[in-house]
């Protein structure tokens, strides 16, 4: 990405040193490029123009208000999985009628709340969901969507994989026919939609071709049951390059999709959310002590499993660089990077080479924008992670760091009688 790159010999978002925002707000933080999150959006609508679709942001993937706000500036609409998330949509500027809720586990009040807001569309994951959905819906209606399990191997890291019949979302693909007559058949609901989403971090099509051409068969199927269907929402689950994987070309995709459902005459939906944000975001941290244990070196940095979950969870990767570029011939040792939570799985990476480093020296994880700061928690009573989001030469703090005030106020004191 050219949005994140040595100039001068040190690291810049945008036209920033990374070094100046750091000494300014301190670290961690999470450091977003507008350039990289716009300059992505286009790429990916260029690359479906041909087709009629609707990419709607997935938020969970970064939901900053300030990162949705710069896709719904450039026209996005957002797939959402929660009322909190809803909320923060529509506070960004997200138009309630391009907004989409999927999730396994909505609850009455969620569903209430959408159809309140009268968002574009609930896709529905279950048989007990459609029914609450139904009885919220009998006197005002609702034109729903109905989720379904194509049971496709994503090939992707199983706790991101959704599309295996083993998976708890959707409805599984051999009842889907059965699961929209019931829908059908309630008053006030109306079933005109399908959608799919298999896993996230794919980089391989052959998964994704499968599922939508078994969603095209539906259509079909469900066209002739006498249903009205006339949209797909495909889920959204394209990857990025964290270190050598070579996700599937944004024309490739779109070549896909029109392949599959391109004959239907269905109005398209697309969920992207790692590859809009993934890359056009990175956590930048200090190194707290280089240490030399018994047999290995450990750099041990500010930043924490607490504020970037992904190597512990997913045992994922990501490129760690030293703010200021490394001088050519400088002499590398392995170390393992790791934060200060009294966890051994609080390793951010092992075995990598890195320049000798001193207290206070910045570093960079690269493609941490997706699924990153979303995550993040107090655990060992650390402050939650800040954000901020770069525009050519100027940066705004877009979530701050809490006072430690604030931290123990979240808290109280059981007041026994
Ligand atoms: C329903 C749905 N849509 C879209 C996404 C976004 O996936 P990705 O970030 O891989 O594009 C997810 C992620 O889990 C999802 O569950």
């Amino acid at each position: 990405m050219t949005e994140f790159d040595y100039r001068g010999g040190e690291l810049h978002a945008e036209d920033i040193a990374i070094a100046e925002i750091a000494e300014q707000i301190g670290t961690p933080f999470y450091c977003y490029s507008t350039a990289a999150l716009t300059n992505r959006y286009n790429a990916f609508k260029d690359a479906l123009a041909s087709q009629d679709i609707t990419i709607c942001y997935a938020v969970k993937a970064n939901s900053n208000q300030a990162v949705i706000k710069t896709f719904a500036d450039l026209g996005a609409g957002a797939d959402i999985v929660s009322g909190g998330e809803m909320r923060r949509a529509l506070a960004a500027g997200v138009p309630a009628d391009r907004i989409i809720f999927s999730g396994v586990g909505k609850t009455r009040d969620e569903l209430a709340y959408a159809l309140s807001e009268n968002i574009h569309k609930i896709n529905v994951e279950s048989v007990p969901e459609l029914k609450v959905l139904g009885e919220l819906a009998v006197e005002r209606g609702a034109e729903i969507g109905i989720r379904v399990n194509p049971d496709v191997d994503a090939k992707t890291h199983e706790k991101i994989s959704t599309g295996k019949a083993d998976n708890k979302f959707g409805i599984d693909i051999g009842h889907a026919r059965e699961v929209f007559a019931q829908a059908r058949a309630m008053p006030g609901i109306k079933p005109v939609s399908v959608a799919v989403h298999i896993g996230s971090q794919l980089t391989d099509l052959t998964p994704l071709r499968n599922a939508y051409r078994t969603v095209a068969e539906l259509v079909t199927a469900l066209r002739s049951d006498g249903h009205e269907i006339d949209s797909i929402d495909l889920g959204g689950g394209l990857g990025i390059r964290y270190k050598d994987e070579t996700p599937p070309a944004l024309t490739d995709y779109a070549k896909v999709v029109q392949e599959t459902t391109g004959n239907l005459g269905c109005k398209l939906f697309v969920e992207p959310g790692r590859m809009l944000v993934g890359n056009a975001g990175i956590l930048v941290t200090q190194v707290i002590y280089d240490k030399q244990g018994q047999s290995r070196r450990f750099v041990i940095v500010d930043a924490a499993m607490n504020d970037l979950v992904r190597p512990a969870m997913y045992e994922a990767y990501h490129a760690i660089e030293p703010v200021q570029e490394t001088a050519a011939g400088a002499s590398l040792t392995d170390a393992d990077i790791v934060g200060p939570i009294c966890e051994t799985g609080d390793t951010f990476a092992r075995g990598r080479a890195l320049p000798a480093l001193k207290t206070g020296d910045f570093l960079a994880f690269r493609s941490a924008g997706a699924y990153g700061a979303v995550m993040s928690s107090t655990y060992n009573s650390r402050l939650l992670v800040p954000e901020v989001l770069v525009k050519g030469n100027e940066y705004a703090v877009v979530r701050r760091r809490p006072s430690y005030d604030e931290l123990l106020k979240q808290d109280q004191l059981a007041n026994w009688q």
